[in-house]
C-alpha cells in the first residue's frame, strides 16, 4: 500500500487552549501507523502549543503561512525558522484563501517555496482553479500556470515538496469534485510535475473531505491523501477520516 500523508488545516480555528484539549482527546485514540503521515497546521499562535502536545508522538505539523525572510522589519509576518525551532516539519503555501484574500502571486509563492526548503520546512504548495475556470475549460491551463511560475522561481532543488490539488469551488462548500474530474486532474498534474523530474512528489488532493468519502477518493491514481479543513477540527472525525484513508 502507499504511504500517504493526511493533512489537517485548521485556517483561523483554535486557540492554545482548544488545541490542548483536541490533542488530548486525539491522541489518546490515533494509533500512530507506518503507512500514514498525519500533519497539522493550526494557526500561528497555536503552533507552541501544537508543538508542545504531539512532542511525544509521531504526528507532524507546520505553518498555515510564512515569510520568505525569517527575521527583519516584516510586520505580522511568520518565521519560517521560529517553526523549526518549534520542531516543526511542513510549511503549507499558496492556499487558494491566502491567494484570494491576500493577493499573494504565483511569484511571491515561489519565493516562500524556496524559504522553506531553505531553512528544511517541507513545502505544501497548493494550486487549484476556481469555478469559473472550470467551467471556462482553463483549469489544465491555470495549473499549469500555478505550478511553472511558482516552482520555476526556485532556485534550490526541489528534493521535499509536496503539492496539493484543491479545487476553489469545493473547498467549506460540500461540493466535492467527481472521481473522475480528479483522477484526470491528478493525472495531468503529475504528467507537468514529471516534465521538472518531480514525478515522486506526492499529490493530495482538498476540497470537503470527509470521513464518508475518504475511502473512495484515496483509491484514485495519483491521490497521496488529503489536505482537509472542516472534518478535521473535531478529533473525532478527522480519526474517522484517517481510518477510513487506510482501511
Ligand atoms: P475543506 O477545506 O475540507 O473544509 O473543504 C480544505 C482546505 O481549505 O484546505
Amino acid at each position: 500500500m502507499k504511504k500517504i500523508i493526511l493533512a489537517a488545516n485548521w485556517k483561523l480555528n483554535k486557540s492554545p487552549g482548544e488545541t490542548r484539549s483536541f490533542f488530548k482527546a486525539f491522541l489518546s485514540s490515533y494509533k500512530n501507523s507506518s503507512d500514514v503521515e498525519v500533519v497539522f497546521f493550526p494557526p500561528a499562535t497555536s503552533l507552541e502549543a501544537t508543538s508542545q502536545s504531539v512532542q511525544d508522538s509521531k504526528v507532524k505539523f507546520g505553518a498555515q503561512n510564512i515569510y520568505f525572510e525569517s527575521q527583519g522589519a516584516f510586520t505580522g509576518e511568520n518565521s519560517a525558522k521560529v517553526v523549526k525551532e518549534l520542531k516543526g516539519d511542513y510549511a503549507l503555501i499558496g492556499h487558494s484563501e491566502r491567494r484570494q484574500y491576500f493577493s499573494e502571486s504565483n511569484s511571491l509563492l515561489g519565493k516562500k517555496i524556496q524559504h522553506a526548503l531553505q531553512v528544511q520546512l517541507i513545502p505544501m504548495f497548493c494550486i487549484g482553479e476556481t469555478l469559473a475556470e472550470r467551467e471556462g475549460g482553463k483549469t489544465e491551463a491555470v495549473l499549469q500556470t500555478q505550478i511553472h511560475e511558482a516552482l520555476g522561481a526556485v532556485g534550490v532543488p526541489l528534493n521535499t515538496l509536496v503539492v496539493a490539488y484543491e479545487p476553489v469551488w469545493a473547498i467549506g462548500t460540500g461540493k466535492i469534485a467527481t472521481a473522475e474530474q480528479i483522477k484526470e486532474t491528478h493525472s495531468f498534474i503529475h504528467k507537468t510535475l514529471k516534465l521538472k523530474n518531480l514525478d515522486a512528489v506526492p499529490i493530495l488532493y482538498g476540497g470537503s473531505v470527509k470521513a464518508s468519502n475518504a475511502a473512495e477518493l484515496i483509491q484514485i491514481p495519483n491521490v497521496s491523501g488529503f489536505l482537509v479543513g472542516g472534518a478535521s477540527l473535531e478529533s473525532s472525525s478527522f480519526l474517522d477520516l484517517i481510518a477510513n484513508s487506510i482501511h
